[in-house]
């Protein structure tokens, strides 16, 4: 089908997504043009801080893409104090970012599930309930899930990593702890307990097609998700994954296939949030801002105190692990205003999305 009819439908088919995924040149700018239209006429050009708190880079799990695996012996483990915590969230607050991320390397034990719920009440209470909360520490039961709930998160981000369970094998080991039906559920327990609920996908990934991809942007679509972050995969040299390296995309091509993901799921739910993510900006010192153009609407300043950025390596090569915060906030709004956005300070940002999905059910 002719190109421009594909962008102007209101339902896509995966062959019409795959077409879109594949734009060069010119249908490429239409792309991004149409994104950017849809963008503005629905959410605007407001921009949402989320200051991001990196609790602790121990993990259960063994992901063979990243660097927080427990089989990763190279890395030394850390876990915030609770003082630490308590000062991040004082400066989303101060700095009126209006919400907060806090992510983990999975745990599922007792004291790990009761220290985030004593967490979570106590930024309750510093912030008055005034900060919106989004966790993202993996897979947990539904109780865990009510209990953090309860404590004060509104918000959670797990994502499917891929939605191609045979490809979830492949960058997983095979065993109970990294199931693909299990990550389902999870979702699923999410939305039971009333979270906005947030998944995203690597982009990139080795084995990975554009049917793949594809198929990722109806996952998220068809699983009425409300807030999305995905971005590249970026090879770790301490992960199995990176033995794959060769047949990887080159780097600029990663980001941009990233970016067409944005531009293409802001036409399929032109109203969820959608995160700028540090995997665009390792690729290029502009991927944050060309994801803002075509469809971002969500940035995640770090806040995690200096000292532990270098125990939170995901990947090679991660940006501003050495940057105050006051500076790195100043060039960030820059970015922002370059990428033709506004900041958006003493705002929630809840997903409009979620708000629409919520006020149905009643
Ligand atoms: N490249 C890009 N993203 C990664 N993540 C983990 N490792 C990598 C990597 N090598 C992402 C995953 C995970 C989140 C914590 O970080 O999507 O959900
Ligand atoms: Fe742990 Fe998440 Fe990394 Fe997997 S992706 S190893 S669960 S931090």
């Amino acid at each position: 089908m002719e190109f421009s009819k594909i962008l102007n439908k209101s339902e896509f088919l995966k062959a019409n997504l795959v077409q879109l995924l594949a734009a060069e040149g010119e249908e490429l700018d239409l792309l991004y043009e149409k994104a950017t239209e849809v963008k503005l006429a629905n959410i605007g050009n407001k921009v949402y801080y989320r200051g991001l708190i990196e609790y602790s880079n121990i993990c259960a799990k063994n992901c063979f893409y990243c660097g927080l695996r427990c089989g990763n012996t190279t890395i030394s483990r850390y876990t915030l104090k609770d003082e630490e915590v308590v000062e991040a969230a004082g400066i989303a607050f101060e700095k009126n970012f209006g919400s907060l991320v806090i992510q983990s390397g999975e745990r599922s034990d007792r004291k790990f599930i009761q220290k985030i719920a004593d967490l979570l009440k106590q930024i309750r209470d510093l912030s008055e309930g005034k900060l919106r909360v989004t966790l993202s520490m993996g897979e947990q039961t539904e109780e865990t899930y009510q209990l953090w709930r309860e404590s004060g998160a509104q918000r959670y981000l797990l994502r499917i990593e891929t939605s191609n369970p045979e490809l979830y094998h492949k960058i997983h080991p095979n065993d109970e702890l990294h199931s693909y039906e299990n990550r389902l559920l999870s979702l699923e327990l999410l939305r039971k307990t009333g979270y906005q609920v947030g998944t995203g996908v690597m982009i990139g990934l080795p084995f990975q097609t554009l049917e793949d991809l594809a198929t990722d942007l109806l996952f998220i679509k068809n699983h009425d998700i409300d807030m999305v972050g995905m971005g590249p995969y970026v090879e770790n040299e301490n992960t199995p994954l990176y033995e794959f390296r060769h047949l990887l995309l080159p780097k600029e091509k990663r980001l941009e296939l990233s970016i067409k993901m944005v531009a293409i799921l802001r036409l399929l739910m032109p109203k969820i949030n959608m995160a700028a993510t540090t995997a665009m900006q390792t690729l290029h010192p502009k991927g944050r801002e060309m994801a803002l153009k075509v469809g971002a609407n969500v940035i995640m300043p770090n806040l995690t105190p200096l000292k532990y950025r270098d125990g939170y390596l995901l990947y090679d090569n991660k940006p501003n692990i050495h940057e105050e915060t006051e500076s790195s906030l100043q060039r960030l709004k820059k970015s922002i205003e370059d990428a033709g956005c506004e900041l958006a300070l003493g705002d929630w940002g809840d997903s409009q999305h979620f708000s629409e999905r919520v006020s149905k059910d009643f």
